[in-house]
């Protein structure tokens, strides 16, 4: 592993995904227990997409074998966004990390805040962030600290669902809207910047050599400038923390 400091951020490049997986949920590991640990209590966002599901896997993976077992109890989970289909949808982001991750660890099924896609997606929006504010105690014209949140990187430069040209780059806050993406012709329910930039640790995932231009795009320019939504998550008082593998950092 080798590490790169691109303000904001620190990079930590890994040989391959597999490596990768394996360091992201170690990581997870560290700042579920750090939390445990100092507060009692761990809050996390998962990310949807493809690249976390082995991340997700390991988890489940380590709790069976007894590698590294967590007090899951004690561990709420969030998503940072997801589709506007029902849950069991193919494209559901709540479908893949509960077939990877929550169906196989101890976690009570209350510890697990999908968001309720299956509404319209205003309706959606409202009811998570009214769930996010209840779990995390939090008041109207507070923003929750989130302990973790795990974000993926598209080939746009979005992550969540924080798409170039969607309405949801504006919004300042309500801490979940719901947003139309035309590329994608849908709708979806994602996190706003200010709960992002919130949070106690944002953790970035991006491998494979498709992911390299776009990740040059990110870290690589104007540390001021906010050209891609990607960029715009820059932490109030938290740490920005990119895993990658090198084919990902191929061009940083
Ligand atoms: C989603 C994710 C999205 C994802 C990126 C990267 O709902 O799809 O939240 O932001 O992280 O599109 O996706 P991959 O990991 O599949 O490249």
């Amino acid at each position: 592993m080798r590490s790169l400091s691109l303000p904001p951020a620190e990079v930590r490049i890994f040989p391959d995904a597999a490596f990768l997986s394996r360091a992201v949920a170690d990581e997870f590991h560290r700042c579920a227990n750090a939390a445990i640990d100092h507060a009692g209590f761990f809050s996390v966002a998962l990310s949807g997409g493809s690249t976390p599901k082995a991340v997700y896997s390991l988890l489940a993976a380590d709790e069976n074998s007894g590698r590294a077992r967590l007090r899951w109890h004690l561990i709420h989970v969030f998503f940072g966004d997801e589709r506007s289909v029902p849950p069991e949808h193919a494209e559901s982001n709540f479908r893949m990390a509960n077939e990877a991750l929550l169906a196989g660890v101890p976690i009570p099924a209350s510890n697990v805040h999908r968001v309720h896609s299956e509404l319209e997606p205003d309706a959606a929006a409202g009811h998570y962030e009214a769930e996010i504010r209840r779990i995390l105690a939090c008041s109207p014209d507070e923003v929750p600290r989130f302990d973790l949140i795990l974000l993926g990187l598209g080939g746009d430069g979005h992550t969540a669902s924080l798409f170039p040209e969607s309405s949801a780059l504006n919004e300042r806050k309500a801490l979940v809207c719901s947003t139309w993406v035309e590329k994608l012709g849908t709708h979806r329910i994602t996190f706003s910047f200010p709960v992002l930039n919130a949070a106690r640790e944002i953790l970035f995932i991006a491998a494979g050599g498709e992911k390299a231009g776009m990740l040059r795009n990110i870290l690589g320019g104007d540390p001021s400038g906010i050209n891609y939504p990607a960029q715009g998550v820059r932490l109030t008082s938290g740490q920005l923390l990119w895993f990658v593998d090198e084919e990902a950092a191929s061009e940083l």
